[in-house]
């Protein structure tokens, strides 16, 4: 069973009395240990499909099935309890709140989630990442590929079994995005998670597993390596 089956999913949004067809019967599956990249221009519907990939949004028509439940489905508590066990996501601004240190930042999740004694889990997340060590600092006093993998051990805290990250290496140079890039490859199949990435670079996008170009809301090509 796919961790994540897109099934025919439409989603419009309503933007000033107008409709917004952003998705148009779209189709999808990511297995564990498969790392998917997004592509395509912008509007073309990437983000819209993280979003109702990681249950913060719901399709229109077609259902979204996140380990199998589908997300419309769910009752609040539920879709609460899903994004918080299952998901883990991604920014390209990174989201680190920098009043706290990398160890605090990593932790966050479970502690809102009511865990205690996390600091063993965040350290090993940290060599996960090549943070070893840097759990003390704060996020100014890191580069932004140091930031970034921060924020890849903060959405790796809890065991994910699905991660989403929408344009992750936008605010970095090429070379330090594409090795973030590959650090998320080797953490998908290491960890067997599932992995989608929305990206602008071709180039990034060429190391995952698959890629899927969209267009206009539908998926134009599938390539898979
Ligand atoms: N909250 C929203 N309200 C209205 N229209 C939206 C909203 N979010 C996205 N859209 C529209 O949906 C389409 C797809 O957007 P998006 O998923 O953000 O694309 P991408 O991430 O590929 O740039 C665009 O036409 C965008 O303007
Ligand atoms: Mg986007």
């Amino acid at each position: 069973m796919p961790i994540l089956a897109l099934q025919d999913v439409s989603k419009d949004y309503l933007s000033d009395g107008q409709r917004v067809q952003a998705l148009h019967g779209l189709s999808l599956n990511v297995e564990r240990g498969e790392m998917v990249a997004l592509v395509g221009r912008s509007g073309c519907g990437k983000s819209t499909l993280l979003n109702l990939a990681g249950a913060m949004d719901f399709p229109t028509t077609g259902s979204v099935l996140l380990d199998g439940v589908s997300t419309s489905s769910l009752k609040d508590e539920e879709l609460t309890r899903l994004r918080r066990e299952k998901v883990g996501f991604i920014f390209q601004s990174f989201q680190l709140l920098h009043t706290l240190t990398v160890f605090e930042n990593v932790e966050l999740p479970l502690l809102l989630a009511g865990k205690t004694n996390v600091r063993e889990a965040a350290c090993e997340r940290l060599a996960w990442v090549e943070l070893e060590g840097l759990g003390e600092r704060y996020p100014h006093q890191l580069s932004g590929g140091q930031m970034q993998r921060a924020a890849i051990a903060r959405a790796l805290i809890h065991s994910p079994i699905i991660v989403l990250a929408d344009e992750p290496t936008g605010n970095l140079d090429t070379t330090t995005g594409n090795v973030i890039l590959e650090l998320l490859l080797r953490l998908t199949h290491e960890k067997n998670i599932a992995t989608v990435v929305a990206t602008h670079s071709l180039e990034a996008a060429a190391l995952a597993d698959t890629v899927v170009r969209l267009r206009d809301g539908r998926i134009e090509e599938i390539t898979r390596r």
